[in-house]
């Protein structure tokens, strides 16, 4: 029997997922984060975004109020040269938020469809919104 060292076995378990965290995520870095900061400023706290797989993830149990409620992302995994998946669409709505608008929309560069009716948002349109891309809101 080979003698294993536990410290190379740990060793071999973090490149594993060191590995995996850096494979498994289709969407960039910078726009899961954006994403991250854009529920925040809304405060979706209940709501975890997985940039491996383009998915709004409920981490706590949210009342639904409605039949329409809807909280989902959307991403389009064939602009530019298909080697990575982009947020075409955040909605949220019917959640009841309460946050503010972020300013970090303008960070999705492929974003072209909002909706975040039947919330309490607060706030103006950020100034920054003006260099989106956004067709639909
Ligand atoms: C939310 O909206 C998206 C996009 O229109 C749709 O694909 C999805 O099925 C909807 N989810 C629910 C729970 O209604
Ligand atoms: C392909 O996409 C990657 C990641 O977004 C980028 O770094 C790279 O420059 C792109 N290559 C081309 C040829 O567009
Ligand atoms: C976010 O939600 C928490 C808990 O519901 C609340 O106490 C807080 O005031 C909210 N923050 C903002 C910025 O609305």
């Amino acid at each position: 029997m080979v003698p294993t060292k536990p410290e190379s076995l740990l060793l071999l378990t973090l490149s594993f997922v060191i590995l995996l965290r850096f494979t498994a995520s289709i969407v960039p870095q910078e726009e899961v984060e954006a994403v991250e900061n854009i529920l925040a400023d809304m405060n979706a706290t209940n709501w975890r975004f997985d940039g491996d797989d383009c998915s709004l993830d409920m981490v706590s149990e949210v009342p639904r109020l409605s039949q329409e409620a809807n909280a989902s992302i959307g991403c389009d995994c064939n602009i530019g040269n298909n080697t990575d998946c982009h947020v075409v669409r955040i909605i949220h709505k019917f959640y009841n938020l309460d946050g503010v608008l972020s300013p970090e929309l303008v960070k999705l560069p492929y974003l072209r469809s909002i909706d975040f009716a039947y919330n309490y948002l607060s706030g103006t349109i950020p100034p920054e919104w003006g260099s989106t891309q956004l067709q639909e809101m």
